[in-house]
C-alpha cells in the first residue's frame, strides 16, 4: 500500500506491508521555502510538491525494496488543506491509480492523524479518548470499540499548533514555531511569567487559545528590547506551559468522564518535549494507557495516510477516479464520524 501526503508543506510518501507494517516513510519539508515568509506560501506549496513527489514516491517504493507493479493499493489525503497542494497529490494518486490498474482512497487528513496512535501499537486498546493536536486542529474526540469517533470538544478560535507558530512569530523566532519554543523553553522556567490559562466554562472540553497569544503581545509591548532577550526562555518556558497545562488537563478530563482507561495524543504539537513530559507523568499516576507516537509520526507523514487508507481498502472503500481535493474536508468528519 503507497501513502501521499502533500496537504501542507511536507511531501510524503510511506509504503506499508500487507500487515500494515510501515516499509518506509518518506518525508521533503518544505521549511527552507517559507521561513522568509514566516508561514506556508499557498502557491510555492504546491510548485514544491510538484517538485518533488515523483521523487519522493519513488524512494518510499525503493526504500521498501519494491517495485511499482507490487503495488496493491494507493491512499491519498483528500483534505483538509491548501487546495492547491492537495490537488498535487490527489492528481499523482490518481495517474498511479490508472496506470498501475489498482484502487485508490482518499483519506482525511485528520483520520491519518488518529491512526497515527495505532501504527507503533496496533493493540493499543479502544474505547480511548483522542487528542489532535496540530497546525489546524485542536480535537478531543471519543473514540468507540466500533472505531467510530465521536467529536467532546474543539478549539473555539486558534489549533494549539497556531498558537505556538503564532506565539513564536511574537517572540522572534524562526517557522515553524512550535520546535522553536520548545527549544527555547527547556532553558526557561515555565512559572518565571505567569501567562492565562483558558479553561472556558466549568467541564468544558472546548479550546481557546487566542486570549494567550494577546497576553503575549501586550506583554512585549510593555517591556524594552534587552528585557525582551533577557526573558526570552522564561517567556517561551510560561507560554508553552499555558498551552501545554490546558492539554493535559482537558484529555484527562475526558478520559475520566467518558470512562475510557486509554488516551492517544497525535498531530504536530504532539511533539513537543513538555507535552510528551507532563502526559506520561499524569498517565502513570493515574494508570491511563497513553498512546504517544513516535516522533516521526506525529508531525505531517504518509505511514498515517497509508494506514488509515488500509483500513478503508480492507472494509471495502474505493474512490472513483473521478474524485477531487477537499480543501474543507474536516468539518464533514467532524460531523459525519
Ligand atoms: O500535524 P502537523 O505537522 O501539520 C498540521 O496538520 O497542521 O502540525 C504542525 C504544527 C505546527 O503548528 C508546528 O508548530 C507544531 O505542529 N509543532 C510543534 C512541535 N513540532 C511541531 N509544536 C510544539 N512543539 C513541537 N515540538
Ligand atoms: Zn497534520
Amino acid at each position: 500500500m503507497l501513502g501521499i501526503e502533500t496537504s501542507c508543506d511536507e511531501t510524503a510518501a510511506s509504503v506499508l506491508a500487507a500487515d500494515g507494517a510501515v516499509l518506509s516513510n518518506i518525508i521533503t519539508s518544505q521549511h527552507a521555502v517559507h521561513r522568509r515568509f514566516g508561514g506556508v506560501v499557498p502557491e510555492l506549496a504546491s510548485r514544491a510538491h510538484i517538485e518533488s513527489i515523483e521523487d519522493v514516491a519513488s524512494e518510499a517504493l525503493q526504500q521498501a525494496g519494491l517495485v511499482w507493479r507490487d503495488l496493491t493499493g494507493i491512499a491519498v489525503t483528500q483534505g483538509p488543506g491548501l487546495a492547491g497542494a492537495l490537488l498535487v497529490g490527489v492528481n499523482y494518486a490518481k495517474a498511479l491509480a490508472y496506470a498501475l490498474n489498482i484502487p485508490v482512497v482518499g483519506v482525511s487528513h485528520l483520520e491519518g492523524h488518529i491512526a497515527s496512535a495505532w501504527l507503533q501499537d496496533p493493540a493499543f486498546p479502544l474505547p480511548c479518548v483522542v487528542l489532535v493536536v496540530s497546525g489546524g486542529h485542536t480535537h478531543l474526540y471519543f473514540k468507540e470499540p466500533s472505531g467510530h469517533c465521536r467529536l467532546l470538544g474543539a478549539t473555539k478560535d486558534d489549533a494549539a499548533g497556531e498558537a505556538f507558530d503564532k506565539g513564536a512569530q511574537l517572540l522572534g523566532l524562526e517557522y515553524p514555531g512550535g520546535p522553536a519554543i520548545d527549544r527555547l523553553a527547556r532553558q526557561g522556567n515555565p512559572e518565571a511569567i505567569a501567562f492565562p490559562r483558558s479553561y472556558l466554562k466549568k467541564e468544558s472540553l472546548n479550546f481557546s487559545f487566542s486570549g494567550l497569544k494577546t497576553s503575549l503581545l501586550y506583554k512585549l509591548q510593555a517591556v524594552n528590547e534587552q528585557y525582551r532577550t533577557a526573558q526570552a526562555a522564561n517567556l517561551a518556558a510560561g507560554y508553552q506551559e499555558a498551552i501545554v497545562a490546558v492539554l493535559v488537563k482537558k484529555s484527562f478530563a475526558a478520559v475520566q468522564s467518558s470512562g475510557a482507561r486509554a488516551l492517544a495524543v497525535v498531530g504536530g504539537v504532539s511533539a513537543n518535549s513538555r507535552l510528551r513530559l507532563l502526559l506520561q507523568q499524569r498517565a502513570a499516576s493515574e494508570s491511563v494507557q497513553l498512546s504517544l507516537p513516535p516522533l516521526a509520526y506525529c508531525t505531517d507523514n504518509a505511514a498515517m495516510i497509508a494506514s488509515a487508507g488500509r483500513q478503508a481498502l480492507l472494509a471495502g472503500l474505493r474512490a472513483p477516479l473521478t474524485i477531487d481535493a477537499h480543501a474543507s474536508l474536516a468539518s464533514s468528519f467532524a460531523q459525519a464520524h
